[in-house]
C-alpha cells in the first residue's frame, strides 16, 4: 500500500453540491480532506468560512487538513479545532510568534502544520522543524487554484527532506498547488510524503478514479 498521502482540495468542488464531492472524497482512495480557508488580506481571493467547513464536517470521513490563509490566525485556532480539523496550517509569513502558534494548535489538540509561501526559503524553519508536524509547501502562490506549478519547488523539497533528517524530525512535507499526474511522481520521489490536489481532480472526467491513479503514480 501507498505511503504516500493523496488530500484533495474542495476549493475546486461544486459548492453548490459540496455534499456529493465530500462523499466522492469519503469513498476514494483520499487520505485527507484539504479545506482552504482565504481572508481576501493574506490573499487577494475570499474562499469560505466556518459555516462551510462546519457543513463538510457534517459529511466528511477522513480527517480535515484545514489551510489557513489567513492574517492573525492565532484568533481562530479553538474554533477550528471545534470545527473539527485534525491538520491546522497556518501561514509562516503572519506568524510573528510561530512557536506560540504551533503549541496552541497541538495544546488544541490538533497537528501542526506550516505553509510556506514560494518565496519564502525552507531554512527559516531551522529552529522549529522539531516542533512541526507538516510543512506545506505552496507549489503556487496562495489564493486561486488551477495555477501552474512552480518548478523550483523541487528544490525545496529536497532541501526541507534533508533539514527534517539532520534534526531527526518526524514532519511529513506536503505539496499544494498545481498538482497533477505529470509531477507528481517527481514530487515523492524528492521527498513529499502528501500530495493536494484541487483542479486536477475536481475537473477530472471520474475525480474518484483520478485520486486513485495520482496515488498509485506517487506511490
Ligand atoms: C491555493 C490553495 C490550494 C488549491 C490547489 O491557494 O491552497 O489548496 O486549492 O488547487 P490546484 O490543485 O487547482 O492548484
Ligand atoms: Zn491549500
Amino acid at each position: 500500500m501507498s505511503k504516500i498521502k493523496i488530500a484533495p482540495s474542495l476549493l475546486a468542488a461544486d459548492f453548490g453540491n459540496l455534499q456529493h464531492d465530500v462523499e466522492m472524497v469519503n469513498n476514494s482512495d483520499a487520505d485527507w480532506h484539504h479545506i482552504d480557508v482565504m481572508d481576501g488580506i493574506f490573499v487577494p481571493n475570499i474562499s469560505y468560512g466556518m459555516p462551510v467547513v462546519k457543513a463538510i464536517a457534517k459529511h466528511a470521513t477522513k480527517p480535515l487538513d484545514v489551510h489557513l490563509m489567513i492574517i492573525d490566525p492565532d484568533r481562530y485556532i479553538q474554533t477550528f479545532a471545534d470545527l473539527g480539523a485534525s491538520i491546522l496550517s497556518v501561514h509562516y509569513e503572519v506568524c510573528t510568534h510561530l512557536h506560540r502558534s504551533l503549541q496552541a494548535i497541538k495544546s488544541a489538540g490538533m497537528k501542526a502544520g506550516v505553509a510556506l509561501n514560494p518565496h519564502t526559503s525552507v531554512r527559516l524553519l531551522k529552529d522549529t522543524i522539531q516542533d512541526i508536524d507538516v510543512v506545506c509547501l505552496m507549489s503556487v502562490n496562495p489564493g486561486f487554484g488551477g495555477q501552474s506549478f512552480i518548478e523550483n519547488t523541487y528544490n525545496k523539497v529536497k532541501e526541507l527532506k534533508e533539514l527534517i533528517l539532520r534534526k531527526g524530525a518526524n514532519t511529513l512535507i506536503e505539496i499544494d498547488g498545481g498538482v497533477t499526474a505529470k509531477n507528481a511522481k517527481a514530487l515523492t520521489d524528492s521527498g513529499a510524503d502528501i500530495l493536494v490536489a484541487g483542479s486536477f481532480v475536481f475537473k477530472s472526467k471520474n475525480p474518484a478514479k483520478t485520486i486513485k491513479e495520482l496515488k498509485e503514480i506517487a506511490g
